[in-house]
């Protein structure tokens, strides 16, 4: 497949907020290629920057320095004082709050854009008509906001932001005011929408779970700076940093040295005070590094029989064993590791009970053991 053009460039982000003593740096070069037509997610812990760096693209922040460009024409340039004002840049915007005007009806909030541009009356009425369709709210145009469902009112935001047909729409946290169910429901409404008029969309959440549903590509970030990018699949299953295995879903890491690194079709293998485990490294790593193994519930495989032949079998003692419904999720401890496990419903697991757990190499992504600033075990929730 050809490459897709790139839509938004952001090259050596800096932005810092407030005076001398105060200043904090708040993007520390934040660098990404946003191709066209893609739902591309910021997705980071609260404060690392993902709404500042939505605002840059906006041109609601002024950057301190770097460059972005939208469409390949810049928008911002540091180096070369370029910079274009929000209402003249190819962009639509729903935000958390997102406002609409509670004393106009549904076809008023959607034209607000078009009609303090003084467009023309018959054009508006085509645009708003149009948009009202794509959203799903034709026939609705003369009621009154306060007078529609949460997910309508969502919906209408969305009709606003596209009525100038945008080359980029700007979403951060749309769904936050939702409850959980409709919220839910909407990811799904997003993603149909934006895959049918096929427009280039950032999408701001601190939601994982709504990242992984809805991304084409995700950028994961933390205080300031980007850690990686990849689609959903990719950072979930083999993530490249330490971070992003914690951040995304849950996981197990497992800490030691390299002792092989493995090559083709052979897996490495990391010493560890629990015994040496067989992995795949996930980026480059070295022999004699301190490294983990990142591991997910849901890839340990439970046997309540020893089975021969397979590399990584590990004895294990069931701590907790918690009946979820779909699945059981367990704590079973293995030397001095208290290891995550989910297993299946119909497997009952139950408390003091000796397990054999397979943790098959190829599900053992191996990571540099990293440290990040202010990265710490509160990340590690359920
Ligand atoms: N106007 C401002 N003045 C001073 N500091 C600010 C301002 N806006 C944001 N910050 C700081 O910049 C950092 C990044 O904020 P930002 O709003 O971009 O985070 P975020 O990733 O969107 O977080 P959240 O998930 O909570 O919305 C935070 O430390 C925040 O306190
Ligand atoms: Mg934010």
């Amino acid at each position: 497949m050809a490459e897709k053009r790139s839509m938004v460039q952001i090259e050596s982000l800096e932005k810092y907020f407030g005076e001398d003593k105060e200043r904090v740096h708040v993007l520390k070069g934040v660098s990404l290629d946003i191709p066209e037509g893609a739902l591309y997610t910021f997705l980071g812990p609260s404060g690392c920057g993902k709404t500042t760096t939505l605002r840059c693209v906006a041109g609601l922040e002024r950057p301190e320095g770097g460059k972005i460009s939208i469409d390949g024409k810049p928008v911002f340039a540091s180096g070369e004082r370029v910079y274009v004002p929000t209402n003249k840049r190819p962009i639509g915007m729903v935000f958390q709050s997102y406002a609409i005007w509670p004393h106009m009806t549904v076809f008023e909030n959607v034209a607000y854009p078009l009609t303090i541009h003084r467009r023309p009356k018959s054009e508006i009425k085509k645009r708003v008509e149009d948009v009202l369709k794509i959203v799903g709210l034709h026939g609705l145009e003369d009621r009154p906001a306060p007078k529609l469902s949460g997910g309508q009112q969502q919906r209408v935001a969305f009709a606003r932001a596209l009525v100038n047909e945008p080359k980029v729409m700007l979403l951060d946290e749309p769904l936050s005011n939702l409850d959980a169910k409709l919220r839910e429901e909407m990811r799904f409404e997003i993603k149909a929408l934006q895959r049918r008029i096929n427009v280039t969309t950032i999408y701001v959440t601190h939601d994982q779970a709504e990242a992984l549903a809805i991304s084409d590509q995700i950028a994961v970030m933390h205080a300031g700076k980007l850690i990686e990018v990849g689609s959903a699949h990719e950072l979930y299953s083999r993530p490249k940093r330490k971070f992003t295995a914690i951040f995304l879903g849950l996981t197990n890491l497992i800490e030691g040295r390299v002792v092989e690194l493995g090559g083709d079709s052979k897996p490495g293998r990391i010493e560890t005070k629990n015994g040496t485990f067989a992995f795949v490294p996930a980026t480059g790593l070295v022999k004699g590094q301190t490294a983990v193994i990142s591991i997910r519930p849901e890839h340990i495989q439970v046997h309540k029989q020893r089975t021969q032949g397979l590399d990584n079998v590990v004895e294990g003692t069931v701590k907790e064993a918690v009946f979820m419904g779909d699945a059981y999720h367990c704590q079973i401890a293995v030397g001095d590791m208290l290891l995550r496990v989910h297993t299946h419903p119909f497997l009952s697991m139950s408390r003091g009970e000796k397990v054999y757990l397979h943790l098959d190499p190829q599900s053992c992504n191996g990571l540099p053991a990293e440290d990040i600033e202010g990265m710490d075990e509160t990340m590690l929730g359920d």
